[in-house]
């Protein structure tokens, strides 16, 4: 493993779900044997880091974000052993990991837990949110908002009632407790001990609660934030803090600080906009969102994304932009959930190939680091018929055999069912069956992945409009210590003309995302087929 500590700046990730990925031992789970067996297609995709989503023991009420035991690996997957060998055939592969650490709540089976609900008088009491009465915190929303209808559950043994903001099934740690605070950088020490290169860490607006507040993002979490980095930089330099806050870039901004909190932080406004500006054939969501980011410190980096394993989550849009999005994105009522839409990005493109490298492009062109989320290089399709999230989150689709390459389990033994119905069918839409063809979607993400690479100014050059006298095409440069890269976008199903900068007409180029688009000298428009990019060297 190289020693850059800022690998983070122009980096690609790959999220993977575990279970999802690939099965070693044929009981129609995914595992960490699987994930070893697969490391070298992650490698050959050229991605620089895996997220992996938990791992931990878990009672699975939510896919591992109920936590019962923070420091050991959940048997279905493997043992820390097999985690240390992952770490290892990572590593030797050039490939970082991070894992997630989930740190604002636990499952209710949590030892911790169990000691608290039962006796007022243990220690482990004060590690959660108690109280008499279910009217503290009336102005903290509530996230699952379609299931849950209030952020308090009445707890029998305890005879009082606990905090949560997801399920009841994750009751919220106690913060204010210092013993919750040690315990946390007990944990992490352990992951970081074993090798691990960072943590994407969970939910973390919420980690405190505050009467006469929407208890989101108060001073106290950035506190503690800063005291986990200061012990990383002490003890781990180079490993990352990738946080997890759904908020406005002006609310997130704060959690990179002077640079000595969190290293990476998600762009969630960016994301919902790109479809906007995909569905109104308009840059004008895009423009808004990065007049509306701030700049953040040079040690520090955004990571950007189209799809992961949650809904696509709608929260930082107005309303009537949310309305816009659901009937464009999810017509059919069960393709929604809570405030977002279920589905996957080859779905939510139409399944139209042009369509879906688009999107990535202009994602890739754009400023952060960019994750990928496990099945979307091949455009997987998704299960609208699951509930919850379980839809996009579907065994990876290897080959055409019956079991699709992901386990020898019977199908019907699979933890999901597999996607079995044409267009997005596993014995269509596989590795093997991309993998041999040129123009295959995973072959373009492989070519989009190694040019993004070679051009750092995307990661962290500025970024200027470019007017193209046709609002349905989207052009800008971006420019970092002397390189540049101009890029332009067809929003539209139509062909179209687009004006094209004066310094670009002095030469000759083509686009390196291997499209025919080339500018010839002295020509002062770029014609662009339905819904075709490219980039240029400046
Ligand atoms: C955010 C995770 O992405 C989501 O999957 C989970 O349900 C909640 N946090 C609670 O941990």
């Amino acid at each position: 493993m190289d020693d850059n500590q800022n690998w983070y700046l122009n980096a690609i990730f790959y999220q993977v779900y575990v279970r999802a990925f690939c099965d070693s031992n044929g009981d129609g789970q995914g595992d960490l044997q699987g994930l070893i067996s697969k490391l070298d297609y992650i490698q050959s995709l050229g991605v620089d880091c895996i997220w992996l989503m938990p791992i931990y023991p878990s009672p699975l009420r939510d896919d591992g974000y109920d936590i019962s035991n923070f420091t050991d690996v959940l048997r279905e997957y493997g043992t820390l052993e097999d985690f240390k060998a992952l770490i290892n055939g990572a590593h030797s592969r050039g490939l970082r990991i991070v894992t997630d650490l989930v740190l604002n709540h636990t499952s209710d089976q949590h030892p911790w837990f169990q000691a608290s609900r039962s006796d007022r008088a243990s220690t482990f009491r004060d590690y959660y949110v108690w109280s008499d009465s279910d009217q503290k915190y009336p102005d903290a929303r509530i996230i699952f908002i379609d299931t849950q209808k209030s952020n308090w559950s009445w707890d029998e043994k305890a005879g009082q009632y606990f905090w949560h903001r997801f399920y009841p099934t994750q009751p919220d740690l106690n913060y204010e407790n210092p013993a919750v605070r040690t315990e946390i950088l007990r944990v992490m020490r352990f992951w970081l001990d074993l090798g691990i290169d960072g943590f994407r860490a969970d939910a973390i607006p919420y980690l405190y609660e505050r009467e006469g507040t929407n208890c989101e993002n108060l001073p106290e979490t950035h506190t503690f934030l800063k005291q986990v980095r200061a012990f990383l930089d002490k003890y781990y330099p180079g490993r990352i803090l990738l946080g997890e806050a759904n908020q406005w870039p002006e609310d997130v901004r704060p959690y990179f600080a002077d640079g000595n909190e969190l290293h990476m932080n998600f762009h969630f406004p960016l994301m919902p906009r790109l479809y906007l500006a995909l569905h109104e054939q308009d840059a004008a969501p895009l423009k808004w969102v990065f007049e509306r980011t701030p700049s953040i410190p040079k040690n520090c980096q955004w990571c950007t994304f189209l799809r992961n394993h949650d809904e696509l989550t709608l929260e930082m849009v107005t309303d009537e932009e949310r309305d816009t999005l659901w009937r464009a994105y999810a017509p059919d009522p069960r393709m929604r959930l809570n405030l977002g839409i279920r589905r996957r990005l080859a779905p939510l493109m139409g399944n139209d190939p042009r369509r879906i490298r688009m999107l990535n492009a202009l994602l890739y062109s754009l400023p952060g680091t960019p994750i990928l989320y496990y099945g979307d290089e091949i455009g997987m399709g998704d299960n609208i018929e699951l509930p919850d999230r379980n839809g996009v989150r579907t065994p990876m689709q290897w080959d055409e055999t019956r079991r699709s390459g992901f386990s020898t389990a019977k199908p019907d033994q699979f933890y999901s069912p597999l996607i079995d119905t044409a267009p997005f069918d596993f014995r269509s839409v596989n590795v093997v069956a991309q993998d041999n063809d040129p123009d295959s979607l995973l072959n373009f993400m492989r070519m989009l992945i190694s040019q993004r690479k070679a051009h750092p100014e995307l990661a962290s050059g500025t970024l200027e409009w470019v007017e193209t006298e046709n609002p349905g095409v989207v052009a800008f440069t971006r420019r970092w210590e002397g390189k540049g890269i101009f890029t332009i976008f067809n929003l539209g199903d139509t062909s179209r003309g687009a004006r094209i900068p004066r310094e670009l007409r002095t030469e000759p180029r083509l686009d390196l995302l291997n499209s025919y688009l080339r500018i010839v000298p002295d020509s002062t428009n770029l014609n662009l087929k339905p819904f075709q990019f490219g980039w240029f060297n400046l």
